[in-house]
């Protein structure tokens, strides 16, 4: 589990919305939902045009601001970077870098021309500082340096600021790489042998389309010629993994603390979705161009929940989801999420509106397709702040089953759903004709040889034994409850009927002893 301060933390997070965090009074209610949501940490963007407005003039007393507002309610913190980059594009860059087209070169998306429109982006005009240009990649890092520096001072000890993300959806829109003269001589140019020696080592773990254009690539030569259809994507990766790692880097020098990446994810062709961004599929590529970043992070609006968390959770990247939905699969996957992929922390963006109609035109937005109807219905607050509250009681369990098999989940966006233990098996079933909704998780933990701990909602279960000499299984004792002050309080002795249709159709907290005989 994620440590801090030397202890386990699991970040029960939220994202703010882009703005909120650009003034301590706007943050005065989101501070009161964070604690409605039972949350222990929140997302804050600090913003370059922010800190530093002329260069070499920084000014912290808003960040310091944060901080304080934060420790006031207990609660812990993860700062975005919005610097070069901020969703493909250089929103966040200060004035005097935006107008400085000489010094901070912008990308070109085809020669000579550095903004695109995209109609299939709601025709969204994209514009982005070039991942080439080393004066901006050394303006950025000497600010983010300066916040860490800053940072150490006045949060070194209490470490409310338990980690940072360097940059935000990092990439370019609207072409697979730049065309600037210089990019374009780069690319035709030797791949560095060490990227192409890395990736032909690890193509193994790849996604087959990655690893078909790595193994059938050269040994060495141009990006064309070792990374064949995806050489523009891949070139393009290389630089901007390489600035963002020399940003981290200056900003680790001062203060080393975990730092972060997060991506937005593929859709379609590079460059219809931010090319060169840390992409489930180019993880081998980013932890090595990168090694400065800790979490390679992704910001989840898809479907697919539980694949791409597959993607992101291997070749050790610990799980941490900085944004998602707040729809109603926003609880149930932060249950899957921690039970599931021992993940480091789960945040919904935009948590501020958790509960409220899901407004269509923010729904297509965020990519909820308000369509479908589990999607544009909102989480409700009480569960997910029972949800929160739970997983907090269960944290110090949890942080021992981390890593092992004595902590799985399952959830109803995936098709599996039967968790095998030492012992015992236990199926959440979640199409039931018994049960109501479509919800559905359950995340099982087992505390003792014949003890688990169950979170349960929209799900039936049903328990069976998993060992072949003792294929019997009864139980022995099972109860509802929470925890008070760390210790188990029961409500309800569950038996009779209720020990025998072990259906639930709201969060459940349960303890069940079960007995496996011959
Ligand atoms: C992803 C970005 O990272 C967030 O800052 C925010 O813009 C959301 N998309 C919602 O659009």
């Amino acid at each position: 589990m994620f440590q801090v301060n030397g202890k386990p933390f699991l970040m029960l997070a939220g994202e703010v919305h882009n703005s909120n965090s650009s003034s301590l009074e706007a943050m005065e209610p989101v501070w009161a939902k964070a604690e409605e949501l039972g949350l222990n940490s929140v997302l804050l963007p600090v913003t370059w045009e922010l800190i530093e407005p002329e260069e070499g003039r920084f000014d912290f007393e808003l960040v310091d601001g944060l901080i304080t507002q934060a420790r006031k309610r207990n609660l812990k913190l993860a700062f975005l970077w919005f610097g070069t980059w901020k969703n493909a594009q250089c929103m966040y860059a200060p004035e005097w870098v935006k107008t400085d087209l000489d010094r901070f070169w912008r990308a070109e998306v085809a020669k000579g021309q550095h903004k695109k429109t995209l109609e299939s982006f709601h025709g969204m005009q994209y514009t982005t500082l070039s991942a080439f240009c080393g004066e901006t990649c050394k303006a950025d890092s000497r600010a983010f340096a300066a916040l860490m520096r800053h940072l150490k001072v006045f949060d070194g000890q209490a470490r409310t600021v338990v980690y940072v993300q360097v940059e935000n959806e990092s990439g370019l829109q609207g072409a697979a790489r730049e065309h600037s003269d210089l990019a374009d001589e780069l690319f035709a140019a030797e791949v560095p042998q060490d990227l192409a020696d890395h990736m032909k080592a690890h193509s193994s773990t790849m996604r087959e389309d990655v690893r078909a254009a790595v193994e059938n690539g050269a040994v060495s030569g141009s990006w064309a010629e070792v990374f064949g259809p995806l050489a523009e994507e891949i070139f393009q990766c290389y630089y901007v993994a390489r600035y963002i790692d020399a940003v981290a880097a200056a900003g680790k020098a001062e203060y080393d603390i975990p730092l972060a990446v997060n991506a937005w994810l593929e859709q379609g062709e590079p460059g219809n979705y931010p090319s060169g961004g840390p992409v489930g599929k180019l993880l081998e590529l980013w932890q090595f161009a990168a090694p400065h970043i800790d979490v390679i992070c992704p910001d989840i609006y898809v479907r697919d929940y539980c694949r791409v968390c597959e993607e992101y959770h291997r070749n050790g990247n610990p799980l941490l989801i900085p944004e998602t939905g707040i729809h109603s699969h926003a609880g149930p996957r932060l249950v899957y999420t921690v039970g599931h992929h021992h993940a480091w922390g789960f945040s919904p963006f935009g948590f501020e509106e958790m509960g409220e109609p899901i407004d269509a035109a923010i729904g297509i937005l965020f990519g909820m397709d308000t369509g479908d109807p589990l999607l544009s219905t909102p989480q409700s607050v009480q569960e997910y702040s029972w949800y929160n509250k739970t997983l907090r009681d269960l944290t110090p369990m949890l942080a021992q089953c981390y890593g092992t098999r004595r902590l799985q989940a399952v959830i109803s966006e995936q098709a599996e759903r039967t968790m095998v233990f030492d012992g015992y098996s236990i199926a959440a079933s979640m199409d039931h004709p018994m049960v109501r909704r479509k919800d559905g998780v359950c995340l099982a933990l087992q505390a003792s040889d014949n003890e688990f701990y169950l979170i349960a909602n929209g799900c039936a279960l049903a328990f069976a034994s998993a060992d072949p000499g003792k294929p019997h299984v009864d139980i022995l004792a099972l109860e509802d409850g929470s925890f008070v002050n760390g210790e188990w309080k029961m409500l309800h002795r569950l038996n009779g009927d209720e020990a025998q249709i072990m259906n639930y159709g709201k969060p459940t907290l349960l303890r069940v002893k079960l007995f496996a005989y011959r």
